[in-house]
């Protein structure tokens, strides 16, 4: 693909310039992952703690060479099983990419992304781009170029804009460098697919219940909140979920408060029907509960959406932990910095 815009980003990319592009799960913040200054820059327009490292982003795995010495096996079967994709493979470096691109760690996060955007900007500029995600620290990552320019508009060089990306949450990170792998981040793709490929992996124990440190420092940080405090509402069913969801809307706005709720498609009518209709109330629809797939695309957009409509409370339904739905909870959880009814 040689498109102008395309050729354009890839010019400022090699004069050390931070672009945003988008990727198959949300869009990235590219800069010279050989490159102190460029990396610095990316860290600077994201007000990004220098702690938390970046992912490098390769074109093709016949560069994985750039950034490390051994392939290890259980690597090899994962690019064949997933890549160009939504995962991301903790590996032990080469010391060859900039310091601040890994916050002083030996091992490197490697991912190759499955957009053509994103394939096009890497083939043209030749060279590994460290990526974060192109938001402001903290807030939901951008699934779209309007999220890119709400946030980074003024502090980057330019954007490629292809519409919506298609996962909706970011990749998978499973670090390769222990025994069994463990995923640091849940992800487009799932430990259940994962452990199809090469058996035994475990999660990170700082993303169950247990109150200890994660191993991936990006993950230590209250991540993709939208502005009002989030709660998460659970039941034993869809059915008292929603109950007990309706029951706290009710009291708050009682409170005089205004309140958004979080639900899907088929949630709508419920609400409509169990709380009174009021300007103070704004019902977000994220996706069908029949297709996590969807509830993922659509999560970042949705809760950046309420910070539009001004509510002072978030209630969001809960959901169920498979597949995908990993992935989403994971990021409720962390908006929500904990909060559960
Ligand atoms: O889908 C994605 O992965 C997106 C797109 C743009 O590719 N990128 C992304 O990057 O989500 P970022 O920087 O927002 O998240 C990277 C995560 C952080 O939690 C970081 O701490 C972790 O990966 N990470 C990076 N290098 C690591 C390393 N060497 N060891 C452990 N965790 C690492
Ligand atoms: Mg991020």
């Amino acid at each position: 693909m040689n498109h102008p815009a395309i050729i354009e980003a890839a010019a400022l990319l090699k004069s050390g310039e931070v672009v945003a592009f988008p990727t198959e799960t949300v869009y990235g913040l590219g800069g010279d992952a050989f490159s102190s200054e460029a990396v610095d820059k990316i860290f600077a327009a994201k007000g990004r703690p220098s702690d938390n490292p970046l992912i490098i982003h390769l074109y093709d795995q016949s560069e994985l060479h750039l950034l490390v010495h051994d392939v290890p096996e259980s690597a090899k079967l994962l690019l064949a099983a997933f890549v160009p994709g939504p995962l991301t493979l903790i590996l032990k470096g080469n010391g060859r990419i900039a310091p601040n691109a890994t916050a002083g760690l030996s091992s490197v996060a490697i991912r190759i992304p499955d957009h053509p955007v994103a394939r096009a900007l890497l083939q043209s500029c030749g060279l590994p781009l460290a990526a974060p995600s192109a938001n402001r620290s903290g807030k939901p990552s951008p699934t779209t170029a309007g999220h890119v320019i709400a946030d980074l508009d003024g502090r980057i060089a330019g954007i490629l804009d292809a519409g919506e990306t298609g996962v909706g949450v970011e990749s998978t990170v499973l670090d390769l460098t222990v025994s069994p792998p463990m995923i640091l981040r849940p992800g487009g793709i799932s430990l259940e697919q994962i452990e199809e490929v090469i058996g035994e992996v475990t999660l990170d124990p700082s993303l169950g219940e247990e109150v200890v440190a994660p191993r991936s420092p990006g993950m230590k940080y209250r991540h993709y909140a939208p502005d009002a405090p989030l709660w998460i509402v659970d039941g034993e069913d869809v059915e008292t979920l929603r109950n007990r969801l309706a029951v706290e809307a009710k009291r708050l706005l009682e409170e005089g408060k205004r309140i958004g709720i979080l639900t899907t498609i088929e949630g709508l009518e419920f609400y409509q029907n169990h709380i009174p209709a009021s300007e103070t109330v704004v019902i977000e629809s994220c996706g069908s509960r029949g297709d996590l797939n969807s509830v993922a695309r659509l999560l970042y957009d949705r809760l950046r959406r309420f910070n539009h409509s001004e509510v002072d409370r978030i209630l969001a339904e809960a959901f169920p932990t498979t597949g995908i739905g990993s992935a989403i909870m994971n990021r409720l959880v962390k908006a929500a910095g904990g909060r559960r009814l």
